[in-house]
């Protein structure tokens, strides 16, 4: 069964661009449906115009408060058949509304080791708290602001000369490897939710 993906994202989409490619290479087990964002000037919505994939703008500015934001969110991806829904740098909280219309089944990914470093500007925390060591966290999302269930981690080291930029180059290119690989699993239908802690089943071997 081929799940049907969603990606919202807000700014320049290189997640959306390493999800795109991991999936024309085949590895993922979805059909994108299509890619939202809030900013008509977002750099992924060329990003998916460029690979034929529908692209929507939905500007906040447009309803009066989140929950109507997220009503709007949930017809326009019910509409396009979504089951799984990818936050790719998409810089809102997404209403419960929009949790609730699709259970376990929305990941974002953060640019720290959660749960140290939630919120804005996760590498510049991570830098200014003086960590040894960061990264970046795959998780589920839930009502609050980056506190769901985490589907997998992979940690960078921080460097004494290491600057915002710096580290976050090094954070982003594990982001490339770990987000498809996690959408991967979440598609396949191989991630059990129990309480905070997810657990990964082995891949089904057809003889
Ligand atoms: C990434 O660092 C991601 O972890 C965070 O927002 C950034 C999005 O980058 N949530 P991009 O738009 O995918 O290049």
């Amino acid at each position: 069964m081929t799940a049907n993906l969603a990606v919202l994202a807000s700014g320049r989409g290189t997640n959306l661009q390493a999800i795109i490619e991991a999936w024309q290479a085949g590895r993922l087990p979805v059909d994108i449906v299509g890619v939202v964002s809030d900013n008509p000037d977002a750099q992924a919505l060329e990003r998916a115009r460029a690979h034929g994939l529908r692209a929507a703008v939905l500007p906040a500015a447009l309803y009066p408060d989140r929950r109507a934001y997220g009503a709007a969110l949930v017809e326009l991806l019910k509409s396009w058949g979504t089951d799984m829904v990818a936050l790719a740098g998409f810089m809102r909280l997404v209403d419960p509304v929009v949790v609730r219309a699709f259970p376990n089944r929305i990941l974002n990914i953060h640019p720290a080791l959660l749960p140290a470093f939630p919120g804005l500007h996760a590498q510049r925390q991570a830098l200014q708290y003086g960590v040894r060591v960061s990264g970046c966290t795959v998780h589920l999302v839930d009502e609050g602001m980056d506190t769901g269930p985490i589907v997998l981690q992979a940690a960078v080291p921080v460097f004494p000369d290491d600057t915002e930029e710096t580290l976050a180059a090094r954070i982003l290119k594990e982001e490339h490897r770990l987000y498809p690989e996690a959408i991967r699993l979440l598609a396949a239908g191989r991630l059990k939710v129990e309480g905070r802690r997810v657990y990964i089943s082995p891949e089904e071997v057809t003889l």
